[in-house]
């Protein structure tokens, strides 16, 4: 999944009309631990190995208990590649899913890392329409081990979720649960100035 689409707003600006308005309004940022967030389907960062991590991965199969590797081992011994995710069910968790997304390890910005991580948030919103869940969360992906400097990975997430929202009217709504108070006023920060874009242009 590398089809190449704009990933950063002052890019796709001239795509934006009333749809896209209307997706904005269905994102959202917020400080805290997505292990224990209700929603139809959550986010994981994980690795291509799918062999579970640290992070966000380590405390997602913690919570969500054996189950979730078995199942991953089942059903996807091959992995999955970078900018693609896999689902399975969320076990002892409050989700009913979790999609398990590989975002890309940071290499310095010029190996494809935001066209990857744009795909990455598209091919979960993808997998996520087809199970019919409606309520999502992520995490910031590839923003702790994989080391995407922050704020452009908030930039790629937001710009991407953004534009796949507003030709999924199906999805109700997409959480961005960030884990420290630094990553949250960063998402915040950048949400806040795409809608701005979206609305002046
Ligand atoms: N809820 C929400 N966010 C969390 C949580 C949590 N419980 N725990 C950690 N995070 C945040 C981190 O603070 C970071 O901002 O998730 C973001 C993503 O960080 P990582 O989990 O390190 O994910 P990533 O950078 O994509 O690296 C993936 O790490 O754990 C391994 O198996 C995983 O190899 C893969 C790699």
């Amino acid at each position: 999944m590398s089809e190449s689409r704009p990933e950063h707003p002052k890019r796709f600006v001239s795509e934006s009309d009333s749809n896209l308005r209307r997706a904005l309004a269905r994102l959202s940022c917020e400080r805290g631990d997505i292990t224990g967030v209700d929603v139809d389907a959550i986010g994981n960062a994980a690795n291509a190995e799918l062999a579970g991590g640290g992070g966000v991965d380590g405390a997602i199969h913690r919570a969500a208990g054996p189950g979730m590797m078995r199942e991953l081992t089942e059903r996807y011994p091959r992995g999955c590649s970078t900018g693609e995710c896999v689902i399975t069910a969320g076990y002892d968790l409050p989700a009913r899913f979790v999609l398990h997304c590989v975002g890309p390890i940071w290499r310095g910005g010029d190996h494809g890392e935001s066209a990857q991580l744009a795909s990455t948030y598209r091919s979960a919103l993808a997998l996520a329409e087809s199970v019919g869940a409606t309520t999502l969360a992520f995490p910031a992906i590839s923003a702790g081990i994989y080391g995407y400097p922050h704020r452009p990975s908030a930039d790629v997430a937001l710009s991407a979720l953004a534009l796949d929202l507003a030709s999924r009217p199906s999805i109700e709504s997409v959480r961005m649960i960030l884990f420290s108070e630094e990553l949250h006023r960063i998402y915040s920060t950048a949400l806040a100035e795409l809608a701005r874009t979206i609305s002046a242009s």
